[in-house]
Parts: C-alpha cells; sequence; structure tokens
C-alpha cells in the first residue's frame, strides 16, 4: 500500500466530530479516505478524547505538547475554541507537520502572521476550515459574478446563539462576526476581492437572560472592495425558534444572485432564472483535498489556505475595532494591519 497520511487531532469538540465523520467508514465498511489514518487524539476532556481515540483505534491524549513529541505525525488538525491557539500551530510546524486549522484561526493577528510565515518557510501544506469553498456551485456563482458589473451587496448571518460555553463572549469567541460570519466573510472575498475598507455598527441589549453574555447581538459591517464593490455584512445572534437568514445578496447590472449558505443559488436575469441546490457533500471534498495536496505535494488544491483565513481574521478583526471606536472606517490597505496584529 502506498503511503498512508497519519494525523492528528487537537481538540475533539463539534467540528472535529464534523471532520471525523470524513475519516469514517463508508456504508460498505470501506474507509471514506483510505489514504490517511487518525492514529492520535488530543482534548482536556477525557470524555471527549476517549470517544474519537475509541472510534478510530487512536492513541488518546489530555496534553497536545505529549501527543506532537511522542507521535510522527503527518498532518494535525487544531479544532480548539478561538481563544486556545495557544502555541499548537508552532509545535506542530516545528515537527514538520502539515497543518488544518479551523476558523478563526486565532483572535490574534500577530500570532495568525507568524504561524502563516512558518508554514510559508517549511513549504507545508496548510488549510483553513472555510469548507463553503468547495460547495459544487462555487465555481458557477464566481463566473457570474464576474461577468457583470456588481453595483453592491447584502449578506447576512441571522440565527439564534450557538450553545457552546465560549460563544457568549468577545475574549473567548471574538464575537459573532469573527466566530461565525467570518464565514460569509470569506465567501464575499472569494467572490469579489479584497477589502480595502471596514466600517461598523454593533448594538447590545437586546439579549438579556444569557448568563455571562458579552458581545454585540447585532452588527452591521459596511465593506468597501479595491475594485470598487461595496456592500453590508448584518450579524446577528438575537432570533429565538426559526426565521433567520444565511447568505449573500448581489446586484448587478445582468440582474440578482441569492446565495443561501451551504444550500444553493438563484441567478434572476432579465430572460431567465437559474437555481441551483447544492449537489455535492463539501466537507467531504475539504478533507478529501486536504489529503490529496498532502500526497500529491500540491498545495495550489486548496481552496481554503491558511493565508486566506488570516486575511477573513484581519477584516473581521477590523469590524470589532470599527464597533468599538463609533463606526469608525478603518482601512485595510493602509496601517491598519499593523495596529490590528497589536489586538
Ligand atoms: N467550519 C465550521 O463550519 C465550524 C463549525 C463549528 C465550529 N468551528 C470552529 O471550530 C473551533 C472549535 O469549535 P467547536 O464547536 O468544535 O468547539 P467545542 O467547544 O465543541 O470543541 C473544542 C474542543 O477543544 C478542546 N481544547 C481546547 N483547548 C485544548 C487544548 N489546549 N488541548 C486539547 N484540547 C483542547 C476543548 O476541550 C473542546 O473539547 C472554533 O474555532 C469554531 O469557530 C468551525
Amino acid at each position: 500500500m502506498a503511503k498512508q497520511v497519519k494525523i492528528g487531532f487537537i481538540g475533539c469538540g463539534g467540528i472535529a466530530n464534523f471532520h471525523f465523520g470524513h475519516y469514517d467508514k463508508d456504508k460498505n465498511g470501506n474507509p471514506k479516505i483510505p489514504e490517511a489514518k487518525i492514529v492520535a487524539v488530543c482534548d482536556k476532556l477525557e470524555d471527549r478524547v476517549n470517544a474519537a481515540a475509541a472510534r478510530f483505534g487512536a492513541k488518546p491524549y489530555a496534553s497536545y505538547k505529549e501527543m506532537l513529541s511522542k507521535e510522527k505525525l503527518d498532518a494535525v488538525y487544531v479544532c480548539v475554541e478561538p481563544c486556545a491557539h495557544d502555541g499548537m500551530e508552532m509545535m506542530a510546524i516545528e515537527k514538520g507537520c502539515h497543518l488544518f486549522v479551523e476558523k478563526p484561526v486565532a483572535l490574534n493577528l500577530d500570532y495568525a502572521k507568524k504561524v502563516e510565515a512558518a508554514l510559508a518557510k517549511k513549504k507545508l501544506i496548510n488549510a483553513a476550515g472555510f469548507q463553503d469553498r468547495y460547495l459544487d456551485f462555487e465555481p458557477t456563482m464566481k463566473a457570474w459574478v464576474k461577468q457583470s458589473k456588481v453595483g453592491f451587496f447584502n449578506a447576512y448571518w441571522v440565527g439564534g446563539m450557538p450553545g457552546v460555553w465560549w460563544w457568549r463572549r468577545r475574549d473567548t469567541s471574538g464575537g459573532q462576526a469573527v466566530e461565525q460570519t467570518i464565514h460569509t466573510f470569506d465567501m464575499c472575498r472569494n467572490l469579489f476581492g479584497e477589502i480595502v475598507a471596514v466600517q461598523a455598527f454593533g448594538r447590545r441589549g437586546i439579549i438579556t437572560d444569557v448568563e455571562n453574555y458579552d458581545t454585540e447581538d447585532a452588527s452591521a459591517v459596511n465593506l468597501t472592495f479595491a475594485n470598487g464593490i461595496i456592500g453590508t455584512v448584518y450579524s446577528g445572534c438575537f432570533i429565538r425558534g426559526g426565521g433567520g437568514k444565511n447568505g449573500i445578496d448581489v446586484y448587478t447590472m445582468n440582474g440578482r444572485m441569492e446565495y443561501v449558505e451551504r444550500r444553493g443559488v438563484t441567478i434572476t436575469e432579465p430572460n431567465r432564472t437559474i437555481s441551483i441546490q447544492v449537489g455535492n457533500d463539501f466537507g467531504q471534498e475539504e478533507d478529501d483535498t486536504f489529503i490529496e495536496a498532502i500526497l500529491t505535494k500540491d498545495q495550489s488544491i486548496i481552496k481554503s489556505p491558511y493565508s486566506e483565513a488570516v486575511k477573513n481574521l484581519q477584516v473581521t478583526l477590523a469590524a470589532n475595532e470599527s464597533m468599538d471606536n463609533g463606526g469608525k472606517v478603518i482601512r485595510l490597505d493602509g496601517d491598519c494591519a499593523k495596529r490590528c496584529r497589536k489586538r
């Protein structure tokens, strides 16, 4: 058998289990990714790490330092909460491991830039968890936006509040734009290019019955892109019992495109309407591609490299900075990069 990629996981919570599903056996009992094997798993929580270890016949660890020291791993997934990126990526890079890091890749831009530089220096395969880039209709959206002059867009991530303990505080999650709507910011950058200016307004006080809650209930982030496109990204976590909206509505000279997050897209032109529903397991494709990139030593097939995640982090941290300063316009093509790194 050809070389099998040996994988270790740091963090065995919600999103790790999403990835675990892609390394499980298929309905015929064969591994979905036969070229890879999860050999070591690590979590601070005993029940989680033991369950993951039993699922894959992997070795459980309570400390990632011990895991990275003792195991000879080819690749590491980092699936910890946003505030917990305490150096694990740098240690994995030192050991020569290829790296998959869940978004947001950190809360500190300085640290994320350090990881980005170290990955580039060692030429390691790297990916970040923006799985929407692997939707089968993503190329159609990109092509349509390109052929038509875009005026502006409205984007949304509006729903309820995730139950994990760390989500409700800015210092542990980064707030909704950084932790959650970052997927939408990523798709906007993927469709429209680089962002040069960010201005944001947030409000608090809608949710009053959640203990230890300390972030915006609602925010509106105005964006200007290098090519002149403008748009607003809304975040809201205050809706109870359904009725939210996730996606992007794009208005162009040639009609309208409505992207419904991870579900489908509808394009309305003067003489026709095109509707596409998602037809692939894009999460599976994200992990398949990571392994293929490692085996073929081809970083170019990764649609969501770590460097893109760093740009998304910079945009969303700039939104926080603007919100905290009464809607001050933050330029990303100027010295904001330096300021954000210090946060
Ligand atoms: N791509 C996506 O669609 C998506 C979806 C959900 C979450 N996420 C992201 O994934 C990350 C994790 O979210 P989650 O929902 O899995 O959280 P979670 O709380 O369910 O799991 C995080 C796990 O990491 C463990 N952990 C923290 N520090 C550790 C350390 N030093 N060593 C070992 N284990 C450690 C915790 O004990 C916990 O079990 C977050 O950044 C989140 O934004 C991405």
